[in-house]
């Protein structure tokens, strides 16, 4: 009689806090709104790429947006050149990610991280740059004529062997390959390292990064890319439309997966014993058969590698000043060439998207704000 009674006033509250969630889920999503619904003339206006509404490349719009004016620790940034990521493909607001982004309408209206400029200003505590000087790094909505960035973050000086285009086209992918492979990798010179995923924005660079730890690296791309892989550094290359790297004999210390196209335990035989699997990405940028499949063989993969001695890890790359300064070294030494596949105008940012999204790039796909 008495669970009975529980039960029944369970079923009632249970029933009441999903009628609440369900109202507040649906004020939320109605008063969700941004600032292109009270948008005003600029004063002093600059253009940006601006997404009002979740959607494909189609929603992005050139529009004027009033100018920064930079705060006492930041500077501020004419733009040269941008580059795009599959994090800007974001604009179409994936569900899961809502709550964060805006239930209706994205929060965040502006486009891009990556950026490359002039110094054209500076707050009166930024003793580290001065107008004139040339810098990339990255800042959210960096698809713009103008950004402000905090001195201290992620901006470094330009390095002189590198023209707005490149640099432009390292921050978030190179960023990645750097993280992933020194501090998730653990990568050391001397052991053998496989890249999948060896021709993209990402996985150009991580083949230039891992030769510069003085590793054998061996990239896995399709027959069209394979004088590319070669030509960024590799030692070897797999053309994946001929061959399953997951079918060879070779053993590898490091696996940098961008792609987790082939299960734990296909990627485990190859590893030695104490190898790391870095599983950084899930394919190409855009939407594609087997996105869900790969990010459960993921999570499968990284619950898996506890009971096993080989690791399987999974991250998401931070920017850091440090780590912006390396990669300016490494190509300031020749040892890291961005390989720039596509350059588009900023007016034409969406085209840019669009190319991407076909998850094909060879290299970085860069918008050129000179043109
Ligand atoms: N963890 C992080 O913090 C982080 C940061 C940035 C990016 N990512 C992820 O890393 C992945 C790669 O990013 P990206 O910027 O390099 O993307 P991307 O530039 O769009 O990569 C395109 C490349 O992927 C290759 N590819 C597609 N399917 C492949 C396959 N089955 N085997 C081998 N290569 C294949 C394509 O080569 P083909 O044309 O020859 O197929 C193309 O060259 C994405 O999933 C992205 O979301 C993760």
């Amino acid at each position: 009689m008495k669970l009975k009674r529980i039960l029944k006033w369970s079923a009632r509250v249970i029933l009441l806090a999903l009628v609440l969630g369900f109202l507040v889920g649906f004020i939320a999503y109605w008063r969700s709104t941004n600032e292109c619904d009270s948008k005003t003339a600029a004063n002093n206006p600059m253009k940006a790429i601006l997404h009002c509404e979740y959607g494909g490349p189609d929603v992005l719009k050139v529009e004027e947006v009033e100018k920064p004016v930079p705060n006492d620790n930041q500077v501020l940034v004419k733009v040269r050149a941008n580059s795009v990521n599959p994090l800007d493909l974001t604009i179409r607001g994936p569900l899961l990610l809502r709550p964060l982004f805006g239930l209706r309408k994205p929060k965040d209206t502006r486009l891009g991280v990556d950026y490359s400029g002039t110094v054209e200003a500076v707050g009166k505590n930024v003793t580290n740059f001065k107008p004139g000087d040339e810098v990339f790094g990255g800042k959210n909505g960096a698809i713009a004529e103008y950004v402000c960035v905090l001195a201290d973050r992620a901006v470094v000086l330009k390095p002189a062997n590198m023209t707005f285009e490149q640099a432009a086209a390292v921050p978030v992918a190179a960023i990645t390959a750097l993280q992933g492979l020194r501090d998730k990798g653990k990568i050391q010179a001397g052991q053998k390292v496989l890249i999948n995923g060896a021709s993209g924005g990402v996985g150009t660079f991580a083949v230039q990064i891992a030769k510069s730890f003085g590793t054998e690296v061996t990239g896995v791309c399709s027959t069209r890319n394979v004088d590319l892989v070669r030509s960024v550094g590799a030692d070897h290359v797999i053309d994946y439309t001929k061959e399953d790297f997951t079918k060879t004999d070779q053993r590898y210390d490091l696996i940098f997966d961008l792609v987790g196209n082939h299960s734990f335990s296909e990627r485990r035989r190859i590893l030695n014993p104490n190898g790391i699997c870095v599983m950084a990405g899930i394919g190409g940028a855009g939407w594609h058969e087997g996105f869900a499949t790969r990010l459960l063989g993921e999570l499968n993969g990284y619950l898996r590698s506890r009971f096993v001695s080989q690791k399987f890890i999974a991250y998401i790359a931070q920017f850091n000043k440090a780590d912006m300064a390396v990669l300016a070294d490494l190509m300031q030494a020749g040892k890291v060439n961005p390989i720039i596949d596509k350059t588009y105008k900023l007016n034409d940012t969406a085209d840019a998207l669009r190319y991407l999204e076909q998850g094909h790039a060879r290299g970085k796909v860069v918008i050129n704000l000179e043109q």
